[in-house]
């Protein structure tokens, strides 16, 4: 009995030293192991428990069970303290790390469509209107129906559709269907720019892809006269371009949701006399545009009578090969790295 109890006052002068002495969670569980593990110090010390007297086995035994729950929660404890000290260490090593010291060094660069709809949205913003977006599976209605194209209007095969298997569902051929979404639930004034991808069943080639980006641009409020949207444009092109002098021209066109419809050009923003890129005419066509037909307004529940508004749409994929020099629109959606570092 007095032997176990010299040993036992041992086994706990050694664990507090061994655990004194450790200072990683692999020696934790190396002590562990020594002194609670099933071949460990106290296993032993209760099976020596097994030879004792009854009487000694009851003054024994709850000194052996202290000792254990003891070396548990020291080893818990122990345990928690380091892994706490771990942590703290590696917050103070990384404590003044700056994240944008080394942006520099990141590889990757933006895409050629980031930068223009940065511009777009910086030119716009500034000139008070609010970014929009709408689905891009859309309905029937919303991409012709609402924009005054109804069923059998000869204008839908211009929109050459991808239609899903569900009926009357589409992917959008067109932003104009922000129009329409944006109407429906505002009152005027309105005015919203919203850029988005668009889908045509289309053959590829150097000028047309199935998928593309376009941006709609549309104002509504009283008063609203074709002067408002030239202005508008014009500016807009002259911004984009970084040219305070591009003038712009103006043609007749159609488009059902609105009348009169317009087609409108930037001046080269290259030449003065005629280069390759505006195939030697001076002028590069931009955007359809007009003033939002009266069917639309009201298809919105906007009175035409008090309101009226201009609307115009073009796509991103032309505005940044003019602006960036780029021939083959498929280079745009491509994975050559190279090109799009180029590009970015
Ligand atoms: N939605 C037309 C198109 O995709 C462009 C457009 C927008 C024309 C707004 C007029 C007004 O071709």
């Amino acid at each position: 009995m007095n032997s176990l109890t010299t040993t036992l006052e041992q086994l706990k002068k050694s664990f507090h030293l061994a655990l004194e002495k450790a200072s990683d969670a692999d020696q934790i569980e190396e002590i562990r192991i020594a002194f609670l593990g099933r071949n460990g110090h106290i296993a032993a010390i209760m099976d020596q428990l097994k030879e004792l007297s009854l009487e000694d086995k009851r003054s024994f035994g709850p000194l052996v069970n202290e000792f254990k729950t003891m070396a548990q929660d020291a080893l818990n404890n122990k345990k928690s303290r380091l892994e706490h000290e771990v942590i703290t260490q590696k917050l103070q090593t990384f404590k003044d790390f700056d994240v944008s010291a080394y942006t520099s060094h990141i590889p990757g660069s933006l895409h050629v469509y980031t930068h223009l709809i940065r511009k777009i949205q910086d030119i716009f913003i500034s000139m008070g209107y609010q970014e929009a977006q709408g689905p891009e599976v859309e309905t029937d209605y919303y991409n012709f129906g609402a924009l005054n194209i109804p069923d059998n209007h000869p204008a839908r095969d211009t929109h050459d559709t991808f239609w899903l298997t569900t009926p009357g569902l589409l992917m959008r051929t067109h932003t104009s269907t922000v129009q329409i979404r944006t109407m429906e639930n505002s009152q005027p004034p309105i005015a919203i720019f919203a850029p988005g991808r668009t889908f045509r069943n289309e053959a590829t080639d150097a000028t047309h892809d199935f998928q593309f980006m376009q941006v709609e641009g549309f104002l509504i409020d009283t008063d609203i006269s074709i002067s408002h949207l030239l202005a508008t444009v014009q500016v807009f092109l002259q911004e984009v371009f970084e040219r305070k002098d591009l003038n712009i021209r103006v043609l007749p066109d159609f488009f059902p949701f609105v009348e009169p419809g317009l087609q409108i050009s930037a001046q080269c923003p290259f030449c003065s006399s005629g280069c390759s890129i505006c195939k030697k005419t001076g002028w590069i066509e931009i955007m359809g545009a007009g003033m939002v037909h009266p069917n639309v307004l009201k298809a919105t529940g906007i009175d035409p009578e008090k309101y009226s508004g201009f609307a115009f749409g073009f796509g991103l994929a032309r505005l940044a090969m003019i602006k960036y020099g780029i021939h083959d629109i498929r280079l745009l959606n491509s994975t050559q790295i190279e090109v799009l570092e180029q590009l970015g």
